[in-house]
């Protein structure tokens, strides 16, 4: 069969499937995993992200591609990348984009397989390839930059997903990687031109116990410190922490630009507390705000979470673009605050002391912030289906009963509950807890008309509901 007729077929089957997200970025067909090459240029918002359209169950990715001039509603692009070069016949792998003289440089790895089976020491290929374009649409290069066979020595194959930046007239590329002791570190090169690149150390190098193989790095400088984002494999569960398959969290911290060396001031900290959330890219819009896509998935989860949609033609998506701002040594992630533009129908006012659960409102895609007015000690909450949020002891709960699929529940130890602003979409719960300090992620497929929102506490709550509302 034809690509176009598969295409079509899946086209079919997906207009008929209720979970189909309204405010998030989907796979048009098939599947979805990272967010790429975020970048904004002469207004326009370009987000690319790993795209499957022939198979929901993933396969050799492209970079599929969306555009948008407010962040909130974004034109289906033809797809920019396809896995049809030498150098990336396997799939066309994450990576970021940056401006240089009205041009965007793309950076991404070209994944080749050279034998079936194993793929931690030898038989695959991992290049970095540099993609130039003058709109985001036309590629007037595409060439590889740095071959695989020119990595240093003392890594895995797995090296891949470049992340470039400019700092103090330089450019510097941080690769994610697996050493062959089987810890995460970060490559760095440097270049003047973007095209060639000399291996200058490593960024950051991982203890044994912080993961075996650091995905996707990002990276960026606020005022106050400097930024690094990573996915890496392998941490294990500590407490409520780490509870995912793999982690995706940040440090803050210094570069030392002598040696070019990433000094951590902080921990390791997830970015999200929730089930669905990797692989997040962020970006500097021309405004200068920093602005972050996570994947609204996790790898290799099943069989522990199933999505259902993957017999409707289509699996994953990415999370609403969320604000990042580092305040008093802590990043907060804020939703985008384009998307206010969605908000109708508000309804608003305050709950007195309960006894009963209030249960006036109700919403299947919505906002719904609650302020807690006084030190709550109490409170629970069931929505959609049966997605239960709680406070109780100082942690806060986020659970699903038959409709997280395998998502059980989610804990955070958590001092004070002062906010809780929920998005909700037809089959996902995005939570931002105390003004964007937590967040808490989560695809749902409720049945149809799981429309109850309903809560108790144990002192006043002020709440403000809006439908989201995506013009056709
Ligand atoms: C993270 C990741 C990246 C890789 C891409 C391939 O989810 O494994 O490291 O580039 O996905 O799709």
């Amino acid at each position: 069969m034809s690509k176009k007729i598969i295409k079509e077929a899946m086209k079919e089957k997906i207009k008929n499937d209720p979970w189909r997200l309204s405010y998030h970025l989907m796979p048009e067909t098939g599947w979805l995993n990272d967010p790429n090459g975020a970048v904004q240029k002469d207004g326009v918002f370009h987000i690319y992200h790993q795209y499957v359209p022939e198979d929901a169950t993933g396969g050799k990715t492209h970079w599929g591609h969306k555009t948008s001039t407010d962040l909130v509603h974004f034109t289906e692009e033809e797809i920019f990348l396809s896995p049809e070069m030498p150098f990336d016949q396997d799939g066309v792998y994450s990576g970021s984009a940056i401006v240089k003289d009205n041009q965007i440089h793309f950076f991404y790895t070209g994944n080749v397989k050279e034998l079936d089976g194993e793929y931690i020491h030898y038989g695959r290929k991992q290049h970095t390839v540099h993609v130039v374009s003058d709109d985001g649409f036309n590629v007037l290069k595409r060439e590889v930059v740095i071959h695989h066979d020119d990595y240093p020595e003392g890594f895995t194959t797995h090296i891949r997903d470049p992340k470039v930046f400019d700092k103090n007239g330089q450019y510097y590329m941080i690769l994610g990687a697996r050493k062959a002791d089987n810890t995460g570190a970060m490559l760095t090169y440097q270049s003047t031109d973007l095209e060639k690149w000399e291996y200058i150390g490593n960024f950051i190098e991982g203890q044994e116990d912080e993961g075996f193989m650091f995905e996707c790095p990002d990276f960026f400088e606020t005022e106050e410190t400097n930024v690094l984002i990573m996915s890496p494999q392998g941490i294990q569960p500590q407490g409520f922490q780490y509870q995912g398959q793999y982690q995706a969290g940040y440090l803050l911290g210094d570069v030392n630009w002598e040696t070019v060396q990433f000094e951590a001031k902080t921990n390791f900290k997830e970015l999200d507390r929730g089930f669905d959330f990797y692989a997040p890219q962020s970006f500097t819009d021309e405004e200068g705000n920093q602005i972050l896509w996570g994947w609204m998935g996790m790898a290799d989860s099943s069989p522990e979470f199933i999505n259902p949609t993957v017999k409707n033609g289509w699996q994953h998506a990415l999370t609403m673009p969320r604000v990042l701002t580092v305040e008093s040594d802590k990043l907060k992630q804020r939703p985008h605050p384009a998307y206010e533009m969605l908000r109708r129908n508000e309804e608003r006012g305050r709950t007195k002391v309960l006894n009963e659960p209030f249960s006036e409102l109700t919403g299947e895609i919505y906002e719904l912030k609650l302020t807690f007015l006084d030190k709550t000690n109490h409170f629970t909450m069931s929505l959609r289906q049966d997605t239960r949020i709680t406070y109780k002891n100082g942690i806060l709960t986020l659970s699903h009963g038959y409709s997280g699929f395998g998502r059980r529940k989610r804990q955070i130890q958590l001092d004070e509950l002062n906010e809780l602003r929920i998005f909700s979409d037809s089959s996902s719960i995005e939570l931002f807890v105390n003004d964007g300090a937590y967040v808490m992620t989560s695809r749902v497929y409720p049945e149809k008309d799981s429309t109850q929102i309903s809560f108790l506490a144990d002192k006043k709550i002020r709440y403000e509901k809006w439908d989201l509302v995506m013009s056709k």
